[in-house]
């Protein structure tokens, strides 16, 4: 595995690939790696011959009052997972490579882009799609994975590729399943800001979706189920909880049927935790 930390030793690296005829696929992460990005990498050796890795904390997506700074930068250890699993590039850039003409936003997500995450990170959804527009740029892959957990975040990434004008030619998005630990709870690389303690009130949120998922009826009555299963941990703080159709991502309406998506957010401690779940109406 290569580490290429310049924005044109990338450029080398993959028009050395493609000189070979090889196909190319992309993992963007922030780091911290667990098995939710290893499965990513996975979807990527199956999509493609060769396989780069981004690793980098994005000042831009970050809020004021956030954890930019407290973010878990662990390259050495994330260097040393990847190359157990064939990873052919790792991209770990420094931000003038990212942003050489300052840090300065370049797409906007839009309505979509101020609702659930959008409303409480205000910006976040737009320093987001920069980098990884920018990252396109860079890597201009065939394919990119990026995890279903960050549904909303998923569905930005399609719209901007869709409405591109294909900037990035035909390059296919690919969202991956979420991956959970034993009980439940969907990996995150914040998961490692839990106590012991808050790592066990945080298993409601998944236990929340499931019991929405078992309930008969309509929206109401899931959503309902889901809170009560919260009711019973009040220290996780509920965020919201909403039913959103997958192809807008707006709240579904009455007589919504077919498959929705039901989202919710939740803070345990200071530590702010995302889930959803695909659910037949
Ligand atoms: O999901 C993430 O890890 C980040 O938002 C991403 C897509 C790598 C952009 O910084």
């Amino acid at each position: 595995m290569k580490i290429i930390s310049s924005a044109a030793d990338l450029a080398v690296a993959v028009s050395d690939a493609r000189q070979q005829g090889k196909s190319v696929a992309f993992v963007p992460t922030m780091g911290a790696l667990h098995d939710g990005h290893i499965s990513l990498v996975d979807i990527a050796h199956q999509q493609a011959d060769f396989v780069v890795v981004s690793i980098f904390v994005n000042p831009l997506q970050f809020g004021a009052n956030e954890d930019f700074d407290k973010y878990p930068r662990t390259l050495q250890a994330d260097a040393e997972k990847l190359s157990q699993f064939d990873v052919d590039v790792l991209f770990a850039p420094s931000v003038e490579d990212v942003y050489p003409n300052g840090n300065q936003i370049t797409q906007h997500a839009g309505a979509v882009g101020e609702t659930f995450e959008g409303a409480v990170r205000p910006g976040h959804f737009d320093g987001m799609l920069t980098v990884v527009a920018r990252l396109f740029d860079l890597v201009k892959p065939d394919f990119s994975i990026f995890g279903n957990k960050d549904a909303q975040q998923l569905f930005l990434i399609r719209q901007m590729v869709t409405n591109s004008n294909h900037r990035w030619n035909a390059m296919q998005v690919i969202g991956a399943p979420i991956i959970r630990e034993e009980d439940g709870l969907a990996m995150s690389s914040r998961n490692r800001y839990l106590s012991q303690e808050e790592r066990e009130l945080a298993q409601k949120i998944s236990r929340a979706l499931r019991a929405a998922e078992a309930t008969d009826g309509h929206a109401a009555a899931r959503i309902d189920a889901a809170q009560q299963v919260l009711a019973t941990a009040p220290a996780v703080r509920l965020d919201y909880v909403v039913l959103v159709d997958p192809a807008t991502f707006e709240p579904i309406e009455a007589g919504f049927v077919g498959r929705a998506l039901l989202i919710i957010a939740a803070r345990v401690g200071n530590t702010r935790l995302i889930d959803n779940l695909s659910i037949t109406i």
